[in-house]
């Protein structure tokens, strides 16, 4: 598709769809609890209806409009020997998270998903789910899908996790629900803390210490009620959009304000950004906070240590944001970059050199000098099948002088369905 290019203004208010962690929660937890779960601003995006999908599967019934999803839990013992493959599609967090709940379960199961799943580390979630006693096999020792499962009685352990993951927590943690005893996952920096809060939003516990977590098994969640918040993640584009688009202001309303995730907003208001915060409150569980921000004269930063598990979905519009700062930007300690739906460090230096940006891969991240005249003649960039990718390089056209046409543009869907509509509201 043609982007729009040399945009003059973004101007306008936007509620971004429903948080993409947190709908995934919602409804695996909603499958597992005794009684009815109402979810509503779930994200229909096409990762949570995997996950939907998955569950069906599993003999759950799920009834979805929209963005209102009702789940009848089945309670402990209820999910059933899936008859067909479960597939996670383009979600990781589908994979891994279910992967956590299928070890717990006294039966067989199949795991496949699309090309991008199949090139992504499953062995960070197998290793410690047998070591809990699950039988998962698959390609390469069980590190990639196709993966099957049969999972069962499990023990309890306490996994040091060598990644800050908030999947391989999960996993883990969901596993432990099924166990008799405590278990606990230790990780480098806190990982996003939405199992945790859900868990609690359904009666369960969940114990944190420091960077340590855990749950005493075996627990007996409740149905609930679950409003999702805008995901951070998606205003994370239009955040970056008013920043560095002239003569725009952008409000962002009902946007995910979870401590886990606000890494983007710490960068934007270091870089100098003019970002305004309101009307804090907490929905169930999880802060709320509507956000603004008008163009600003930016100034470059480092990033790395623990501020990257608080970004790390944000890190290739991050990117953009600092080709428009004013001096050289270094972002490191993040190779875990390498393994999402693609290699991100390699698919935003690409894409981004194609614009003129000065911008370059390290081991860990990238190295970013600005400020830097965005300019394409006739450019075709291509979001690589990730949909952050795609969101990232349609904000970085509206800088753009020239035509950029965007290839795979139908990636988006994954987690912002209605971006497009969206960006257009704006112009
Ligand atoms: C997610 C955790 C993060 C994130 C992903 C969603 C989650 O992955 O990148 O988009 O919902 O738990 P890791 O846990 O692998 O860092």
């Amino acid at each position: 598709m043609q982007l729009p290019t040399n945009v003059s203004a973004l101007r306008g208010a936007i509620e971004v769809p429903g948080d993409k962690s947190v709908s995934h929660r919602a409804v695996m937890l909603g499958a597992l609890a005794s009684g009815r779960t109402v979810i509503e601003h779930f994200l229909p995006g096409a990762d949570c209806l995997s996950t939907i999908d998955c569950f069906r599967k599993l003999g759950v019934d799920i009834r979805q409009d929209g963005t209102t999803v009702v789940v009848e839990g089945v309670g402990p013992g209820g999910l059933r020997e899936p008859a067909a493959v479960l597939d996670v599609g383009n979600s990781g967090t589908t994979a891994r998270l279910l992967l956590g709940i299928l070890a717990g379960q006294p039966f067989h199961a199949c795991l496949v998903g699309d090309e991008s799943i199949a090139r992504r580390p499953m062995g960070r979630v197998t290793k410690p789910l047998c070591e809990m006693g699950a039988h998962i096999d698959g390609r390469e020792g069980g590190n990639y899908t196709p993966l099957s499962v049969r999972g069962g009685a499990l023990r309890p352990i306490h996994y040091a996790s060598p990644v800050a993951s908030a999947q391989v927590k999960s996993a883990v943690l969901l596993a432990g629900l099924f166990t008799d005893g405590v278990t606990s996952v230790t990780e480098p920096h806190r990982s996003r803390d939405h199992t945790e809060r859900m868990i609690r939003l359904f009666g369960g516990g969940v114990d944190v210490a420091g960077f340590t977590v855990s749950i005493a098994g075996p627990q007996r969640l409740e149905g609930t009620r679950v409003y999702v918040p805008g995901d951070i993640s998606s205003a994370a584009f239009f955040l970056v959009a008013g920043a560095i688009v002239p003569n725009s202001e952008i409000t962002l309303k009902n946007v995910g304000f979870n401590p886990t995730r606000t890494g983007i907003l710490d960068v934007l208001a270091q870089m100098g950004a003019d970002l305004a915060i309101d009307n804090v409150r907490n929905e169930e569980t999880e802060p709320v906070a509507d956000i603004t921000v008008r163009t600003s004269t930016l100034r470059a930063v480092d990033i790395g240590g623990d501020l990257i598990p608080r970004l790390i979905d944000e890190i290739p519009i991050i990117a953009l944001l600092a080709t428009q700062a004013e001096g050289t930007t270094v972002i490191r300690d993040a190779a875990e970059l390498k393994v999402k739906e693609t290699n991100r460090i390699d698919t935003v230096v690409a894409e981004l050199k194609k614009l003129g940006a000065d911008i370059e891969a390290t081991d860990d991240g990238m190295i970013i000098r600005g400020k830097t005249p965005l300019v394409a003649d006739d450019a075709v960039v291509d979001s690589h099948g990730d949909h952050r990718i795609g969101m990232m390089l349609a904000i970085a056209a509206c800088i753009t002088k020239g035509r950029v046409r965007l290839n795979r543009k139908e990636a988006v869907a994954v987690s912002y369905p209605t971006f497009f509509a969206d960006l257009r509201s704006l112009l």
